[in-house]
């Protein structure tokens, strides 16, 4: 059976700037890739992909595939290297790379801050130090003022729970805390971060910005009532209570209790949904909520793919009632057969969630091209695009093939 997909909907791919530009050395995570044990195999960003330099080689290859977004975002470090220098030769850079995609008709949404800090602010207390908002938002102006009317849309923060969670809970990101109040007072400084990064965005650009949030689906594993009420609560915690917030301006559970964030019900033009997988609730058995289903095949990263829990939380996004894009999907693996697959049928709940009438308007495949995948350093395959590790040069894997001819012909046939 055939499907057809919307002409207006916008596919195009996702990347962040510390996973593929290489060389990305005033931030937080440089400095923790270089303590032994942190990420896998001792692997470091180092040179990455080289996407700093090589970015023209990846636009063309985009064009020649008919990307037409590309979800990239700005290293804060690079940008502002010491406290209030900002780097003239870096924003430069940047917007002839931006110039680049928009010659070869690419749509670039900008991510302000995705995962790695400036060294200078890890050092005075990270996210958590008392003025990280405002020197946020005093960065943001100044990219906004570099990009402004070249940016099809900002996105503030990207997933500040999985940020928070990976930093301050589990330890296992920098700055490597393993503290439950922490994490809290983390989660509520990232929306912090949100509510400034929107507003300097718009004291000078007109284009669309929001939050990006990674929304996980939630079901009952045997069906019961009691796994599926637990379901619920899961995915209440996981994915609507940060539409609450954002709707009501009000920090409900678990972010915080009852506060309210100035502005934060007011900065969301848009909604950016990462969705990679699911996880079952089971009250009878431990620990009550897993991963996936017992016995599922797992990607390079333990993951389970779970194709129709992306219609669950594009209705949870929904509930916004701004537009929703799908900023990152995507699957770790070598087998490009089922990335094929993967990429065919997570399409395939895009276009049910449109014809159920949600608004959503674009899907970025996570990732354009293999990278650095933070504590899992280069081991995880995410990309359309494989590098050779030595030379660095691209070969586009069929995945890819199969995305370009989607991308052209709007249909799909089940990821033949
Ligand atoms: C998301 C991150 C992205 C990448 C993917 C696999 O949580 O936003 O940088 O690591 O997971």
């Amino acid at each position: 059976m055939s499907i057809d997909l919307p002409r207006d909907l916008i596919l195009g791919v996702a990347t962040s700037a510390h996973q593929i530009e290489g060389g990305d050395l005033h931030t937080d995570w440089w400095d923790f890739e270089q303590l032994p044990g942190r990420i896998q195999r001792n692997d470091r960003s180092g040179r990455a992909v080289e996407f700093w330099t090589r970015f023209r080689e990846d636009v063309e290859l985009m064009r020649d595939h008919g990307i037409q977004s590309h979800r990239m975002s700005v290293s804060w470090g690079r940008i502002e290297p010491e406290e209030g220098r900002f780097d003239e030769a870096a924003l430069a850079r940047y917007v002839e790379i931006v110039d680049a995609h928009r010659s070869a008709g690419i749509a670039v949404a900008v991510t302000l801050f995705h995962f790695a800090l400036p060294r200078w602010l890890a050092a005075r207390g990270g996210l958590l130090a008392p003025d990280a908002a405002e020197r946020f938002q005093r960065f943001a102006r100044r990219v906004a003022l570099a990009l402004r009317g070249r940016v099809w849309q900002w996105h503030t923060v990207n997933e500040p729970v999985v940020l928070a969670d990976g930093g301050y809970r589990r330890g296992v990101w920098p700055p490597g805390e393993r503290s439950l109040p922490r994490f809290a007072r983390a989660c509520r400084a990232l929306l912090e971060l949100h509510v400034a990064g929107y507003r300097a965005v718009h004291e000078v650009d007109d284009a669309p910005a929001g939050l990006v949030h990674n929304f996980i689906s939630a079901r009952g594993r045997h069906g019961s009532e009691v796994d599926r009420r637990a379901a619920r609560v899961v995915q209440w915690c996981l994915d609507d209570a940060v539409v609450e917030c954002l709707a009501t301006g009000r920090i409900v559970p678990p972010w915080g209790v009852g506060a309210r964030l100035d502005g934060l019900d007011r900065s969301s033009d848009v909604l950016g949904v990462n969705y990679y997988n699911g996880v079952t609730t089971c009250l009878h058995e431990l620990p009550a909520i897993m991963d996936g289903s017992r016995g599922d095949r797992r990607t390079q990263m333990g993951w389970s793919v779970w194709a129709s829990g992306l219609l669950d939380v594009l209705r949870s996004a929904s509930r916004l009632g701004v537009p929703v894009f799908v900023t990152e999907n995507g699957i770790a693996t070598d087998d490009d057969a089922w990335r094929k697959a993967f990429l065919a049928e997570h399409l395939h709940q895009v276009c049910l969630a449109i014809q159920s009438g949600l608004d959503v308007r674009g899907y970025a495949h996570w990732s354009w091209i293999d990278n650095f995948e933070w504590a899992e350093g280069f081991g995880p395959r995410f990309g359309l695009v494989a590098v050779d590790p030595e030379t660095l040069s691209r070969r586009p894997r069929e995945s890819l093939r199969l995305y370009a001819r989607i991308i052209r012909e709007r249909t799909l046939d089940g990821g033949g």
